[in-house]
């Protein structure tokens, strides 16, 4: 039954793609987000820019972790579209990484976190798990005294004025709650929407080759937009389903080897299972997979034609000439300006309260308090 609906489905495919031919033309699905579409944040932590600003800055030090050497930026590079170029990395003792590092270009759709994390459904949450987590240790403070970030943050002469500055309806408090809704809003900051893909959406007939429109006509037809859902190109952004709903496998995994969701759930039909990545700025982050095992995009694309997961979607066959068109269109999702974007980079040394007079102002009883904790 279902094959005689999919054979349907897919007759109707090919005679859209038919009269598509002659000139590729962007799918007319939803109408495409304009460039600066701003991200959504919860009512409880405005993205106000000191406090994105003093995200950043959190973001790309290495106090966060326990010996100063590890920043949240060590392993999510800007230039590789916020991951780096490893299999996975050992965390700052040398512990032995387990999973990719995942990109986090508009990692503030997503409704769950991780590869393999349902329940980890804000950025707030989710910053815990690098400074203090225990599997594996990355940051290592975990199992350190309480507060001990917070007062090794609170020692330096910049970060008490910008906390002041970020949750003055907290009064300025260093704590963990207020590191990670700065960490998060930061990180809600980075949207990326304006690759060649992106502009051809919204118009720009030139913005991608012909080999590119070719493989985003693909993209429909072999049912990978199912998964890689939406504008941020994962089903994990889609809103009003279950976290598990977008988890899915493309390869039972061998004995040993990451079980994926089955870990939380504790469902042997869940080995296998990982959150569908999102595809943006995807050619800067090889390698790829949840365990970095695989080296190439095109074996990347390659993997869904393996059949080795039941999803009726992954049976799917492909010509060399099909994947190398997926791949042009995968590179056109590469976005220069959100790679390049200064307001991502590492923040210059200089503390930005300070020159800001009214701020200053503002903050002069509180300030006064703090000006004997110098520090490096
Ligand atoms: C040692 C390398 C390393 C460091 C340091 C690190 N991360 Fe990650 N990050 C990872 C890995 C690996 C994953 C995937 C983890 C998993 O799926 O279990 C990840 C996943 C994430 C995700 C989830 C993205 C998604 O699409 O679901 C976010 C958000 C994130 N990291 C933010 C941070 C922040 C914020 C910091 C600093 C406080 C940080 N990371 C520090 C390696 C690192
Ligand atoms: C049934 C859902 C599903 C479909 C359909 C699907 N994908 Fe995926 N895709 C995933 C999941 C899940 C992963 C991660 C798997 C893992 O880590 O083991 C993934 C990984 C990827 C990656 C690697 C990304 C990274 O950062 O590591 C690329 C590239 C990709 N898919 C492209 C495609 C293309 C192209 C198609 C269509 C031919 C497609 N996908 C169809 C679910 C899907």
């Amino acid at each position: 039954m279902r094959s005689v609906l999919l054979t349907g489905l897919t007759s109707v495919y090919v005679a859209l793609l038919a009269g598509a031919c002659a000139q590729p033309v962007a799918p007319a699905m939803e109408p495409w987000p304009a460039a600066d579409m701003a991200a959504p944040f919860p009512t409880d932590n405005p993205s106000t820019p000191i406090k994105i600003e003093l995200g950043r800055r959190l973001f790309y030090d290495g106090d966060l972790s326990w010996d100063g050497t590890m920043s949240c930026a060590t392993c999510h590079q800007q230039d590789r579209g916020f991951a780096d170029s490893n299999k996975t990395r050992a965390g700052f003792d040398g512990t032995a990484g387990e999973r990719n590092i995942q990109t986090l270009a508009n990692v503030a759709w997503m409704q769950s976190l991780t590869w393999g994390g349902p329940h980890v459904d804000t950025l707030e949450h989710q910053a815990l798990i690098p400074i203090e987590g225990f599997v594996p240790v990355e940051m290592g403070f975990g199992g350190k005294p309480e507060g001990a970030l917070a007062q090794r943050l609170s020692d330096q002469a910049c970060y008490p004025q910008m906390f002041r500055a970020a949750f003055p309806e907290r009064g300025g408090k260093i704590d963990m709650d207020t590191i990670t809704m700065a960490l998060a809003a930061f990180q809600r900051s980075l949207v990326s929407l304006d690759a060649p893909y992106d502009r051809w959406r919204r118009g720009d007939v030139a913005a991608i080759s012909e080999e590119a429109k070719r493989g985003a006509a693909l993209f429909e037809e072999k049912k990978c937009s199912s998964c890689h859902a939406g504008p941020h190109f994962t089903d994990a952004a889609l809103g009003g389903r279950k976290a598990e709903e977008s988890f899915h496998r493309l390869a039972v995994p061998k004995d040993g080897k990451d079980s994926g969701l089955m870990r939380i759930t504790q469902k042997t039909e869940d080995a296998g299972r990982f959150r569908t990545p999102g595809l943006r700025n995807v050619a800067l982050s090889a390698p790829y997979m949840h365990d970095g095992e695989v080296a190439t995009l095109s074996d990347a694309v390659r993997r869904h034609f393996a059949g080795g997961g039941d999803d009726p979607r992954l049976q799917q066959t492909a010509g060399d000439g099909e994947v190398a068109q997926l791949v042009a269109f995968l590179e056109s999702l590469t976005d220069e300006g959100f790679v390049t974007d200064a307001r991502f980079s590492r923040p210059p040394a200089g503390c930005p309260v300070k020159a800001d007079a009214a701020l200053v102002a503002a903050e002069e009883n509180g300030r006064r308090q703090h000006n004997s904790l110098e520090g490096p």
